[in-house]
């Protein structure tokens, strides 16, 4: 079992990577810490609280930052309120769950890594990476306890957000340029990877099949509440941050190559925007580790199954 730190920012998506590593027993859920992203954080906390509740689980979840270390998205962060709504979970009210812990994200990760043995936490960033960013700089000594780090951002060629980047590198870059130089494993799982986890009513109708409890039928109404996308056609949309979670819960799922990466942390249209060096170009390390191809299907059949395993 890998014990994880989770940090997110819920988020429709958001809620079933938490509720995939609730579910799966290979994953030892230690904190889960929430940024504001795609929703403020006065949404992002309660609907954390809200998603780890109705899994009857007991995890402590905590606060964090509501902006970037630096600047843009309009001084805090915002989603789009297209896919995730204006309320961070497409509308599907959860009822309330068990309030947040009374500290701050950064210092919370800090404290947990502090007593951990060298190499033996995880951390997996499915948000703006600001709270995970925050920790590892103001005491850089701690990276040493991190087995790895996880993160759902990032594209190699065209952004969701704005024409350069994906939400979470265009979020934060600053953040994503502090853990990819943090000299810990980075696994970058980025939109190329995520459009092939394509929810269609078919899939959405299939989970439903399966019957199971609050938790599963909740994940599939957020599912059916979700346009579909216009960048991938029409056909469905695609399902980020729980590829993240499958990545460490089924890596026999993926196919993966490796890469240099840099984040762009300009102020220009490419701020966020992630120059994956393919080909070795730069004479660059290959340093992070990038999953390019999904078994969808495996995939789903993973998070249906294991969603249905809860309440
Ligand atoms: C990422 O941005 C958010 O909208 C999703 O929750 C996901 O983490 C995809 O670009
Ligand atoms: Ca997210």
């Amino acid at each position: 079992r890998q014990a994880v730190i989770l940090d997110c920012d819920p988020g429709t998506d958001d809620a079933l990577a938490l509720w995939l590593a609730l579910a799966s027993p290979e994953i030892d859920l230690r904190m889960v810490t929430v940024a504001g992203g795609n929703a403020g954080l006065e949404r992002t906390l309660p609907n954390a609280c809200a998603v780890v509740g109705l899994a009857g689980a007991v995890v402590p979840v905590v606060p964090g930052a509501d902006r970037p270390l630096r600047f843009g998205m309009g001084g805090g962060f915002r989603g789009d309120g297209v896919v995730h709504g204006a309320d961070g979970l497409a509308g599907i009210a959860l009822p309330p769950g068990p309030p947040p812990v009374d500290a701050v994200a950064a210092d919370a990760i800090r404290a947990l890594l502090r007593p951990a043995r060298p190499g033996s936490v995880t951390l997996v960033g499915i948000g703006p990476a600001t709270n995970l960013a925050l920790a590892l700089a103001t005491e850089p000594a701690l990276a040493d306890r991190v087995a790895e780090i996880v993160l759902m951002g990032g594209a190699w060629g065209e952004g969701n957000w704005t024409p350069s980047a994906e939400f979470n590198a265009a979020s934060d870059p600053e953040a994503l340029d502090i853990l990819l130089g943090a000299g810990r494993p980075v696994t970058l799982v980025t939109l190329e990877l995520t459009a092939q986890a394509l929810v269609t009513p078919a899939r959405v109708a299939a989970m439903r099949a399966l019957g199971g409890g609050a938790c599963l039928h909740a994940a599939c109404d957020i599912l059916a509440g979700i346009p579909p996308s216009r960048r991938l056609g029409g056909e469905g949309h695609a399902l980020h941050d729980p590829c993240a979670v499958a990545w460490l819960v089924a890596p026999e799922l993926f196919h993966a190559t490796a890469a240099a990466v840099v984040v762009d942390c300009g102020a220009g249209p490419a701020r966020g925007r992630t120059h994956i060096d393919r080909w070795g170009r730069t004479g660059a390390a290959p340093a992070v580790t990038l999953p390019e191809a999904l078994d969808a299907e495996g995939f789903f059949a993973l998070l249906g199954g294991r969603l249905a395993r809860l309440p």
